[in-house]
């Protein structure tokens, strides 16, 4: 079976008004069911990527296709369904910082218009998924910054997206719960979510079997084919 195309960005050109372009002629193609790492120091344009393909940020120039439409000429109501499709893990989390643990994880299932007892039923289950049962009544800003960035990453997959866009989502954490927090989206790949981990730390791929690589690089994106461990050791 062909792989499906869900993301193809066609010589993309970004600059934001008054500085340098943050891409210059990218193209990159997203694959269904792929689990990508996209890798660029900061400053690069990792969070202005999936700013641009959730579509809280325009493009100056080139095409954008997803599913198979042109992403200008998507109508109102297919952007809102892609966005729908998506799960995002903000870098600065975005949490209600005066609510509690579960009803921010609950957030996505309200606007969705989702039963009380579908609610309840998956906040409980990603709250186990993120370790976080035991804090599910404790107001968020009282939570550590990596429980924090666990809260926002229960938000965002609680509504089983397509695509996962996760922007440095460990980057609060201790190396125990990176190993976890990286489990958990092996997991959630493995259940056909697609995966997309923007992060600078490049140990993070080497953790996730048959990952795809792509860096930012003079403004572009480059494939990283991995090193044999052989030739590493
Ligand atoms: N709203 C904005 N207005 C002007 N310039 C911006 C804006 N947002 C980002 N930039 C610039 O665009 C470039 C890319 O920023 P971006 O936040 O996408 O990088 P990043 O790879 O996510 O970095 P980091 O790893 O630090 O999060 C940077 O030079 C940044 O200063
Ligand atoms: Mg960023």
């Amino acid at each position: 079976m062909e792989d499906e195309l869900l993301i193809f960005c066609d010589h993309l050109f970004k600059k934001y008004p008054g500085t340098d372009w943050v891409f210059k002629d990218a193209s990159l193609t997203i694959f269904r069911n792929q689990f990508l790492f996209l890798l660029g120091s900061s400053g690069s344009g990792k969070t202005t990527f999936i700013k641009i393909i959730s579509g809280q940020e325009d493009y100056d120039r080139g095409k954008i296709i997803i599913q198979n439409n042109d992403f200008r000429k998507l109508k109102r109501k297919n952007l809102h369904l892609w966005r729908r499709s998506l799960g995002i893990v903000f870098q600065d989390f975005r949490l209600l910082w005066k609510q509690t643990v579960k009803e921010n994880i609950a957030l996505p299932l309200i606007i969705l218009g989702c039963s009380k007892n579908e609610i309840d039923m998956r906040v409980k289950a990603v709250l186990k998924l993120v370790q976080l049962e035991d804090k599910e009544d404790v107001v968020c800003k009282y939570l550590s910054g990596g429980e924090q960035q666990r809260v926002a990453i229960g938000r965002a997959i609680v509504h089983s997206p397509v695509l996962l866009l996760a922007d440095e989502p460990t980057g609060n954490l201790d190396d125990k719960h990176t190993k976890n927090i990286l489990e958990l989206f092996y997991t959630l790949h493995a259940r056909g979510i697609s995966i997309l981990i923007a992060t600078h730390d490049k140990r993070l791929p080497i953790a996730i079997p048959d990952c795809r690589t792509v860096m930012i690089k003079d403004k572009r994106f480059i494939d990283v084919i991995p090193v044999p461990k052989s030739r590493t050791s």
